[in-house]
């Protein structure tokens, strides 16, 4: 009676420890999120924004407008991480600065093109990307 009253503690305890870890992502699902978005990062923004996000890439000399800090998105925004401007900023579909001429190429545009089109798979994959890229940004704010 006893040994079944302490199995029967022991298994809420474990339910509910494990039920605890179900909403929140485990850190390792959370690094790969972030390396898959830093490993994009660098092949297509650094160019621009700098590998550190700083804004000093090596394309920066030749564009009108200068690339943003990407590290500062946060602390411009009274500390809170911008989370869906930012993937709206990269995705394109919004207009960064007005003027009507944009020096940021569109990633959404780009990354359904390179998915294969515009059906709803494309969207879901290319959004997949643009979301690891914002991972990555809110993981480097200063
Ligand atoms: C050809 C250069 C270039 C490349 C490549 C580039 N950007 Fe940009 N980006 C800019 C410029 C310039 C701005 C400043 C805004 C403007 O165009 O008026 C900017 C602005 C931004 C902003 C808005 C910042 C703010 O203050 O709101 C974000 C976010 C951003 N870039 C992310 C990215 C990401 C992520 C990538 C890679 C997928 C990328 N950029 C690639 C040039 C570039």
């Amino acid at each position: 009676m006893r040994q079944t009253r302490s199995l029967i503690v022991t298994l809420i305890i474990v339910l509910t420890a494990w039920s605890g870890t179900l909403d929140k992502p485990t850190s390792a699902q959370e690094i790969e999120v972030i390396v898959g978005g830093e490993i994009e990062y660098q092949n297509y923004c650094a160019v621009c924004h700098g590998a550190d996000g700083k804004g000093q890439g090596i394309m920066n000399k030749y564009l009108t407008v200068r690339p943003a800090d990407l590290t500062q998105l946060a602390k411009k925004n009274g500390g809170t991480f911008p989370f869906w401007q930012t993937y709206r900023a990269i995705e394109g579909r919004e207009e960064i600065r007005g003027h009507g001429s944009r020096d940021m190429p569109l990633w959404g545009d780009r990354f359904r093109t390179q998915a294969g089109g515009n059906d709803s798979g494309s969207r879901a994959q290319a959004a997949g990307r643009l979301l690891g890229l914002v991972f990555y940004l809110q993981h480097i704010q200063e």
